[in-house]
Order: structure tokens, then sequence, then C-alpha cells
């Protein structure tokens, strides 16, 4: 690309089902410059994330949907290359809400400024930023785990779960998952310090599945797939137990609504709180986080795990690959050299 182009992803179809590559197109457009007020990114790592399958329908949500022939939206790092803002400068290096394409203009609303150093830029999209945020508020402020609670998390491996569980191990709890390869299950308890964790995908029987990983039941279960492992998960709770309602990542490309969770009697006879979030309504225990997290990397506490698609082209397939499984811990798109 030159460097007086931007090349960009826009959504050309909602999907129906299962998103495919021809939802997007890509399209080439002058390069802006910066009106008053405003700056000029240069984007570097892009992220996707699940949240975006649900915003390519038209439907009402805590964020408006995309609309058809817009340029996506997605969490940025970025540097200035040229600012009319006085908050910003440029070179600086940037963090925020802005396109699925190489360069974008900000009015600075969405972003923050980030420092460069021993912490790699791309983490502050993934176990720096909104999906570590999501692991520690999910964990603590909504399920409230204590130490030596049974914690389960699905999708554990995932940019989320893989955050989720390494907290709860800090807390002092006893921690399993579940994941969708026995490469995926290996990390989990092989470097991750996961307790047990099986393969969903090889399980003949998920609640004797739920029963050899957590043979004394969960106390706290973190839900981001929905359906049938929230299903077994539900079975598997201890009298008082706390279920931090994520994700219901399983669901997101029906076609059609899901029954629910049979059995929810459960609920009652065992006493269980059920709570929805979503981590952007927390943002004191995401700044707790940030400040903490940024510690226990520094210290070896927290291991962190990236796949990286290269180029702007590549993210609808990037995508789409993350919502297939095909991601170990954070999916993220590498847009230009940091
Ligand atoms: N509430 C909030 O504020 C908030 C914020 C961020 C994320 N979330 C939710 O948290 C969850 C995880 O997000 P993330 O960004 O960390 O994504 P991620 O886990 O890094 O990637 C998605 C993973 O989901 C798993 N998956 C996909 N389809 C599945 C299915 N049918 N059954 C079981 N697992 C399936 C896949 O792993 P496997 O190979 O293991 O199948 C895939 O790698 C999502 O549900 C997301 O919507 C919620």
């Amino acid at each position: 690309m030159s460097e007086t182009m931007n090349k960009q992803i826009r959504l050309a179809s909602r999907p129906s089902g299962w998103v495919t590559e021809e939802n997007f197109t890509v399209t080439e457009e002058a390069l802006p410059d910066p009106g008053d007020g405003q700056l000029l990114v240069r984007n570097i790592f892009m992220s996707v994330d699940p949240y975006m399958r649900g915003r390519m329908n038209d439907t009402k949500s805590y964020v408006p949907p995309f609309q058809i022939g817009e340029v996506l939206q997605a969490g940025i790092v970025g540097q200035v290359v040229s600012s009319n803002n006085a908050d910003f400068a440029e070179s600086d290096y940037v963090v925020g809400m802005l396109g699925w394409e190489n360069y974008s203009i900000s009015d600075g609303a969405q972003l923050r400024k980030i420092e460069t150093g021993a912490i790699p830029l791309s983490y502050h999209l993934g176990i720096l930023g909104m999906p570590g945020m999501t692991a520690y508020v999910g964990l603590h402020t909504i399920a409230q785990a204590q130490a030596e609670d049974s914690v389960f998390v699905s999708a554990a491996s995932g940019a989320v779960g893989s955050v989720v569980g390494q907290l709860a191990k800090i807390h002092g709890c006893r921690v399993a998952g579940c994941a969708g390869s026995d490469d995926k299950v290996a990390l989990l308890t092989d470097e991750l310090g996961f307790d047990a964790a099986f393969n969903y995908r090889n399980s003949k029987s998920l609640p004797g599945s739920f029963a050899e990983v957590c043979p004394d039941g969960i106390d706290v279960n973190f839900e981001n797939v929905g359906g049938e492992i929230f299903e077994a998960a539900l079975w598997s709770m201890r009298d008082f137990g706390r279920v931090a309602l994520c994700g219901m990542i399983s669901n997101y490309n029906d076609e059609q609504l899901q029954p629910g969770p049979r059995g929810m009697m459960v609920i009652i006879g065992r006493r269980l709180r059920i709570q929805g979030f979503i981590v952007t309504d927390h943002p004191e225990a995401c700044q707790e986080y940030a400040v903490k997290a940024a510690g226990w990397l520094a210290e070896g506490k927290l291991q962190y795990r990236e796949t990286i698609a290269e180029g702007i082209e590549n993210a609808p397939g990037a995508f789409i690959n993350m919502l297939k499984g095909g991601n170990t811990g954070k999916q993220i798109v590498q847009l230009a050299a940091a």
C-alpha cells in the first residue's frame, strides 16, 4: 500500500448464521488529513473480538450495530502520525476504538496514550486491555471468588479464559477449565497452572467430564460459551455457587434462538446466583486490574499467549478463525511494523 492510500474493511452484508468473508469488503481511499482537534493514527495492532459478531446483526444491544457500508470498529494500538489535538503529539502511542483500517482519523475522545517499554504494544489489546479486565471483573466483582473456591472457566485457553484461570490461581482458588483441542488443554495444565482441564470436543459425556475435573463441584463458574457446556456446568455447581455470565459464544452464529439450559430448577435447589455483566460498566475495577496486571506480568505471575494474523485484508479471516477456535490466547491482527 502506498502511504497516500488507506485500506479499510467495511461491512458488506449482515450474516445469516455463520459469518463468512463475503460479509466483508475491502476498500481503498485517499489518506485523509486530520482537521481541527483531530489526529491521524497509523494503526499497528488490531483486536478481533467475539462481541463484534453481535454488532454485525441489526439488533438493539449494549453497543450499536455496525452499519452496512461503514468501516468496522475495533480496539487498536497505533502511533500518531500528525496531530491537531493538544492532548496528543506526533509519535505518541495510543490505544482505543478506531477502524478496521491502516490509518484512522480520531478526535482523541476514545483514545489514551500508552507507554512503550518492556511490555509489547499488543498486550494493551489483550492481557492489559479489555479481555484481561473482563477476567478480573467477572471473577472478583461479579462472582466474588474466595480463596479455596473451586472455579471453572469455559473457552479457557482464549483471551479472557486464560486470564481468568491465572487470576483465580493467584487468588488461591482451585481452577479447572475446558477448551477445544488437546494442545490447548496441555497449555492450561502444563503452562498456565490449571489444576485440571478437558477437551470438550472429545468429551463422551459433558457431565462426566465436569465430574472428572471438578470432583467436588464448582463454586464459581465463569461462563464464556453457553449451550450444553453451560448446562453441564450449572448441574456441577455447589450450593450457593456463583455464575459470572460473560459470554455465550456457542450461540453467536445461530440463525434461531436456542432453548436455554435444561433443568433450570437446579438454580433454586442449589441457591445459585447468576449474573450477566459487561466489562465497561466497571471502570474502577478495570483501572485497579491494569495496575495489578502490569505488576503480575513483570513478576512472571501471569503468562500470555497471542495468535497474530498479518495485514488488514486478513482481518475478516482472523475474526472468523477466532470464532471457530483457531486462536490460542488473544487473536490479534498486525497491520504495520511496531
Ligand atoms: N461480558 C463482557 O464484557 C465480555 C468482554 C469480553 C469478552 N466476552 C466474552 O468472553 C468470551 C471469550 O472471549 P475472548 O475474547 O476471550 O475470545 P477467545 O476465548 O479468545 O476466543 C473465542 C474462543 O471461543 C471458543 N469457542 C468458540 N465456539 C465455541 C463453542 N461452540 N463451544 C465452546 N467453545 C467455543 C474457541 O475456543 P475453543 O478452541 O476452546 O473452542 C475460541 O478460541 C466470549 O463469549 C466473549 O463474548 C465478554
